[in-house]
């Protein structure tokens, strides 16, 4: 049992959502708000996943866990989602699902790039229209979103994923100008590289992209820190290096021609 509720959950209420947590980032942020003594909703398509982790989270830390299988490209699995949130004092909501498609734009069909809009971009603004409102209401919640170190400039061989990525912090940051003064703090963490399985692909060698690697519970411990004390958040001091490399030192089309060589030699598409 979480013998105390953490001052978070005095904050924000007792439950937290988090998509994305059958693994990488979104089942570290489960883990971490689960031991802040959160009740969780957690969503993704693997079930038998989030049923591991609610077995898990419930022995450890003794909190409530719902597993929603759901499909987040379609409305189906974001109705699921919102309707396993209905009867509950809504706390926090993590939107860390996310797929890419590394490689020459055109080399993933047209479907297989949609997805990756739907998934990065139409479910989170959809949770966030779902949810936000009854956050406001209650005058407490926080949203978190997750962007990407890849969406501060365009990334050749993975330009529809870095775009985005782009979306995802403008859009964070615009919520949280209009949130915040209803008591809902908004954060959008954008990861640098964080071994998970998302770098994992087939065809795609991440390791011959200079980079220096996180773990993901440490990208979801220093999210969740920073809810409320600020918007946007890069975690790791590599990433924040590269971040002012690439957005203030380096003229922009160099740092596009930089990520463009780099993801190239990853991917093997600068071959093509
Ligand atoms: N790893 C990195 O280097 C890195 C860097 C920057 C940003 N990020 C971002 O971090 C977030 C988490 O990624 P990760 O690295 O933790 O990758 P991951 O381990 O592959 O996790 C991705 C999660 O998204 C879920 N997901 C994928 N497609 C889905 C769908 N159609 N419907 C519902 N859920 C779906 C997966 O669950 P199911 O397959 O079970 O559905 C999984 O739980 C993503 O938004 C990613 O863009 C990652």
């Amino acid at each position: 049992m979480a013998e105390t509720s953490s001052k978070r959950v005095e904050k924000y209420g007792q439950w937290a959502v988090v998509t994305g947590a059958s693994s990488g980032i979104g089942r570290e942020f489960a883990r971490r708000l689960a031991s802040e003594g959160f009740h969780l909703v957690v969503a993704a398509r693997r079930i038998e996943r989030l049923d591991d982790l609610a077995e898990e989270l419930t022995t450890a830390h003794g909190v409530q866990v719902r597993t929603v299988e759901a499909d987040l490209t379609g409305n189906a699995g974001i109705e699921a989602v919102v309707k396993a949130t209905a009867d509950v004092d809504l706390g926090i909501v993590v939107c860390s699902a996310g797929t890419a498609s590394p490689g020459a734009f055109l080399k993933a069909s047209i479907e297989q790039q949609l997805q990756t809009v739907d998934l990065n971009v139409i479910a989170p603004m959809q949770l966030a229209h779902a949810l936000g409102g009854q956050m406001i209401g209650q005058g407490h919640g926080g949203f978190i979103f997750v962007g990407s170190t890849s969406g501060f400039n365009g990334v050749p061989y993975m330009s529809n994923y870095a775009a985005t990525k782009a979306f995802v912090g403008s859009f964070a940051e615009g919520l949280r100008g209009e949130w915040t003064k209803h008591g809902v703090d908004v954060l959008v963490v954008h990861p640098g590289p964080t071994r998970t399985e998302m770098v994992e692909m087939e065809g795609v060698d991440f390791d011959k992209v200079p980079a220096v690697w996180m773990a993901p519970d440490v990208v979801a411990r220093k999210a969740v820190k920073a809810l409320g004390r600020r918007s946007v958040l890069v975690p790791g001091a590599p990433n924040k290096v590269m971040r002012f490399m690439t957005t203030r030192l380096l003229p922009r089309r160099a740092s596009v021609a930089m990520w463009g060589t780099l993801m190239g030699r990853a991917t093997n598409d600068d071959l093509l």
